[in-house]
C-alpha cells in the first residue's frame, strides 16, 4: 500500500541569522513543498527516487553510510536514516518517491523539508505519536553533523510545526514558541527568487557562525551571557575587531527588530512591520554582509514600488530568495519593474510569485 506525506518549504519573515545565536525568529511554512510517497519493501533496502531531480539511489540498511557528495540530494534522507538507526529507531525497508514544487537551492528550505519529510514518514510506520519539536531538533542535528552545515533550528522547526495563516514566533534559546496570525487583507506575500546558483553558501554560512561564536567568546570574558542575542548594543564596544563587532551589531539589533515586529503584527500594523523588514535587509547587507548584488537589487528595487510595505532577503542569503509585502494592486507593477531592473543589473531572470502560508509536515 502507498502512503503519501507532505513537507512544506518556509520563508522567514524576520529574525535572520540569529537562530544559532539564541535569538527570536519568525518563520512561516509555505503551501509549496515536497511530496513523499512511501511503499514498503520485503528486502532490507531503501530506494530513494526523485522525478524532480531525475535521480535514484538504493541503499542497504545493513551498510554504514557516510556523507558522499556524489549522492547529491539523497545525502539528506541518507543522513536521516543513518541517525535514526544510530538512535535505535526502527527504519522500515521501503521505496520513497519524492516530488517537489519547491525550487531547490533557493533558500526556501528544500533541505529541511526533505529531512523532516523523510524522518516523519519513516517514524510514522512504527511510532504512534511523533514529538514535532524533537523531530525538528533531530533533523537540525543531522544537518549539522552529517551534512556539515552548522545551521540553527529555524528551518526544520518551521517545516515541522508550521500552521496555515500563522508565523511561528520561536525562541531559539529555549524552543518556546507561539503562533502569530498573519492577516494580510489587501496585501500579499511575494517571494522573489534570484535564481542565482549558490555555490559557496555552506562555507560562507559556517564562517558567519564562527564570527558570531567569536563575538560571544569575547563578550563572555566580562559578562555572563549565554547567547549573543542576550548582549546589549553598548556592550559590543568591548569587541575591538571591526568585522566581528559589525556581525554582533546585526545579531543584537535584528533580535530587537523581531520583538518590534511581533508588537506591530499583534496590532496588524503592517506598515511598521514593513519598515522593520527594510531595516533588517539593510543590516544583513551592511553589517552581516550576506546579501550581494542579486538580493540587494530585488529587495531595494521592491522597496521603491508604491504599495510595497517592505522587502528583505530571507533565509541564509548569498542568493536564494527575498520576500516582500505588497498591495494586491501593485503586484503586477512590481513584477514588471523589479524583473526588468533585476535583469539589467545582473543579467539574470528572476521569478516573482505570490505565496500562501501553509501547514507543517503532514500525512496526505
Ligand atoms: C539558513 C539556516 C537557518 C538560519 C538561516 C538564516 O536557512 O538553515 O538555520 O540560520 O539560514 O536566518
Amino acid at each position: 500500500m502507498m502512503k503519501k506525506y507532505f513537507a512544506p518549504g518556509r520563508v522567514n519573515l524576520i529574525g535572520e541569522h540569529i537562530d544559532y545565536n539564541g535569538g527570536l525568529v519568525l518563520p512561516a511554512a509555505l503551501t509549496i513543498g515536497i511530496m513523499g510517497t512511501f511503499k514498503k519493501r520485503d528486502d532490507n533496502k531503501i530506494g530513494l527516487h526523485s522525478a524532480t531531480h531525475n535521480f535514484s539511489k538504493e541503499i542497504d540498511l545493513a551498510d554504514e553510510l557516510v556523507y558522499d557528495a556524489s549522492n547529491e540530494w539523497t545525502n539528506y534522507p541518507i543522513g536521516i536514516i543513518t541517525q535514526l538507526k544510530k538512535e535505535g529507531h526502527f527504519v522500515p525497508p521501503c521505496d520513497i518517491h519524492f516530488e517537489s514544487n519547491l525550487p531547490g537551492g533557493s533558500a526556501l528550505s528544500s533541505s529541511a523539508a526533505i529531512e523532516v519529510l523523510t524522518a516523519f514518514m519513516l517514524l510514522q510506520q512504527s511510532e504512534s505519536k511523533i514529538d514535532l519539536v524533537w523531530l525538528a531538533d533531530f533533523c537540525r542535528m543531522v544537518e549539522n553533523d552529517f551534512i556539515g552545515v552548522k545551521c540553527g533550528i529555524m528551518d526544520q522547526f518551521a517545516v515541522a510545526l508550521g500552521k496555515a495563516d500563522n508565523a511561528i514566533l520561536l525562541n531559539c534559546a529555549t524552543l518556546e514558541h507561539s503562533y502569530i496570525p498573519i492577516e494580510l487583507n489587501d496585501y500579499c506575500l511575494l517571494v522573489m527568487n534570484t535564481k542565482k546558483p549558490r555555490s559557496l553558501i555552506h562555507s560562507k554560512y559556517n564562517e558567519r557562525k564562527a564570527e558570531s561564536d567569536e563575538a560571544l567568546r569575547i563578550l563572555q570574558v566580562t559578562s555572563g551571557i549565554k547567547n549573543l542575542c542576550e548582549a546589549t548594543v553598548p556592550q559590543l564596544d568591548a569587541i575591538k575587531d571591526e568585522i566581528i563587532r559589525k556581525r554582533a551589531l546585526h545579531v543584537v539589533t535584528e533580535n530587537l527588530r523581531v520583538k518590534e515586529s511581533v508588537k506591530a503584527l499583534r496590532f496588524n500594523d503592517l506598515s511598521t512591520f514593513g519598515r522593520l523588514m527594510n531595516a533588517s535587509h539593510a543590516s544583513l547587507k551592511n553589517l552581516y554582509e550576506v546579501t550581494g548584488l542579486e538580493l540587494d537589487t530585488l529587495a531595494e528595487e521592491g522597496q521603491k514600488i508604491k504599495g510595497c510595505l517592505g522587502a528583505r532577503m530571507t533565509g541564509g542569503g548569498f542568493g536564494g530568495c527575498a520576500i516582500a509585502i505588497v498591495h494586491k494592486d501593485s503586484v503586477e507593477e512590481l513584477k514588471h519593474i523589479v524583473g526588468w531592473k533585476y535583469k539589467r543589473a545582473t543579467g539574470l531572470d528572476c521569478e516573482i510569485y505570490e505565496s500562501e502560508i501553509g501547514d507543517g509536515v503532514k500525512t496526505m
